[in-house]
């Protein structure tokens, strides 16, 4: 059923209340302490006592979780008019401005999808893959023969590196390599739904460290401007960018661009990154196949390219049923900016509506013997892999998919390639109302391979060598 607005709503009582509640909600805040501090538990909670369309009330207002494939379409496809992603996640605009992509008018919105989108197509993925095994082949010459690492720092810090090298080019991606932590305080800051007011020292400290990473961004965009590239890349095209009415655009507003395409790209796949390790560590009875697979398509000695890549499904399986059992993306959420039915339920203006990739992956109607990590199930319905959720789906589905796709494979096909590696603590997700990390820390146990050592292909050790 399509959303239709609704005009001359009855405001006296909320439609809203129509859709069943979840239970433990307390009077005044509702249901907000439980869904902070533990926010997957609550909506595991609503899935179990209603199914596929409940609520929840976070002190006065109201958040109707829609899971049926239908709403979520309705959900996704729906105009900025109608629901809206920069009502829906106010952090941003506290982080970026009003300007900055969706939060900016439909038009200026467009004009920077389309600046981002060359950033993610063949010719741009090439140049970064080798930026990834670069610096993952840099980790592993740090890391050693043997030892301890932690799982959660290791995958920020190379993920940053790759992400700074890879938008900000290779020659300014060292001048922020000293300053990552920066990021993560400007990241990590600000809080998921919640208006910044709630934590002043919070967005302080995020406000402080974006002036410092805007100071560098102006200077890289002077620098690049004064000395561009043959073969124009990211930042060069945000130096040369223009209003459709032929205004340069200024570099204050680029500053953003960029900054925004970083933290798009930062905790999102350090976080899915570290699970999918994770995931893999858990399940060593894979192992002997991967490597295999690695010893038939790829050269112990030739760099990686993207077509060798894609010959390991077997890797891409594996990957697919972490992201589905682990997506970092525990929820997608809109607003309505006017009274408008979701569902079949009319909804006032102001109330939050909410998919949850984390549920729809554990719904068996989607995906059969939904606790099981079965990687062979991608062989088995070739379709699956398209109902995972975890990148989004509809207007604002995820620029950077292939990005942290290829980065994720990557770094795990060569971490693999040259370790035995073991987890020493049990991977768990972080509980409260973030994307869903794993909780630091968390310890891996690595040694290198007898036939990395010596050179030899993957899963087949070199004799007489
Ligand atoms: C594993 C890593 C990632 C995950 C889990 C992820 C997840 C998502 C999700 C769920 C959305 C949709 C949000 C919504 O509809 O409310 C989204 C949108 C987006 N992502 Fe990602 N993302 C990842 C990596 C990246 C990277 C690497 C980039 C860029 C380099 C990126 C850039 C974007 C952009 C620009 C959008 C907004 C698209 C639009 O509205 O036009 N993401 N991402």
């Amino acid at each position: 059923m399509p959303i239709t607005p609704i005009r001359g709503t009855d405001r006296g009582s909320d439609p809203a209340a129509a859709v069943p509640l979840v239970s433990g909600a307390l009077p005044l805040v509702g249901h907000l302490p439980a869904f902070m501090s533990d926010t997957v538990s609550v909506l595991e909670r609503g899935y179990a006592e209603h199914g596929q369309l409940f609520r929840l009330e976070l002190a006065g207002t109201s958040m109707v979780v829609v899971l049926d494939p239908e709403h979520r379409k309705e959900l996704l496809l729906q105009p900025e008019t109608a629901l809206s992603i920069s009502a829906a996640y106010p952090f941003l605009r506290s982080m970026f401005g009003t300007g900055f992509y969706f939060m900016a008018e439909e038009e200026e919105y467009r004009r920077q999808r389309e600046l981002f989108m060359p950033v993610f197509h063949g010719g741009p993925l090439r140049t970064y893959l080798g930026v990834m095994e670069r610096r993952t082949r840099e980790l592993i010459a740090q890391l050693g023969d043997e030892g301890e690492l932690e799982l959660v720092r290791t995958c920020g810090e190379l993920n940053l590196r790759v992400i700074v090298d890879c938008f900000f080019g290779e020659e300014f991606g060292p001048l922020f390599a000293d300053d990552l932590e920066l990021f993560e305080t400007f990241s990590g800051n600000v809080s998921f739904l919640l208006p910044p007011g709630l934590h002043p020292v919070r967005t302080w400290r995020s406000r402080v460290a974006r002036r410092h990473l805007q100071r560098l961004t102006l200077r890289c965009l002077a620098q690049r401007r004064a000395h561009p590239l043959p073969a124009p890349d990211f930042l060069q095209s945000l130096t040369e960018s223009r209003y459709r009415d032929g205004t340069p655009v200024p570099d204050s507003a680029s500053v953003h661009q960029a900054l925004g395409l970083v933290w798009a790209a930062g905790e999102t796949t350090a976080g899915q990154l570290a699970w999918a390790l994770a995931d893999l560590l858990r399940r060593p009875e894979h192992h002997p196949a991967l490597l295999a697979e690695q010893h038939r398509h790829l050269s112990p000695d030739a760099p990686l390219t993207v077509e060798n890549l894609h010959r390991l499904t077997r890797m891409d399986h594996v990957l697919y049923e972490s992201e589905r059992l682990n997506p970092l993306a525990v929820l997608i959420a809109r607003k309505t900016v006017r009274d408008t039915v979701v569902g079949g339920h009319r909804l006032r203006r102001g109330t939050f509506v909410l998919t949850s990739p984390y549920l729809v992956h554990r719904m068996p109607d989607e995906f059969p013997d939904p606790h099981a990590f079965r990687p062979e199930r991608y062989v088995e319905d070739p379709k699956a892999a398209q109902r995972l959720f975890g990148f989004g789906s509809g207007i604002h589905r995820c620029l950077g998919r292939r990005f942290s796709r290829l980065e994720i494979k990557t770094c795990l096909t060569l971490l693999l390639r040259h370790y035995e590696m073991e987890l020493i603590d049990v991977p768990r997700p972080v509980a409260r109302l973030a994307p869903r990390a794993v909780t630091a820390p968390c310890r891996i146990r690595f040694r290198r391979r007898p036939e990395a050592a010596s050179g030899g292909r993957p899963g087949q050790p070199r004799t007489g060598s």
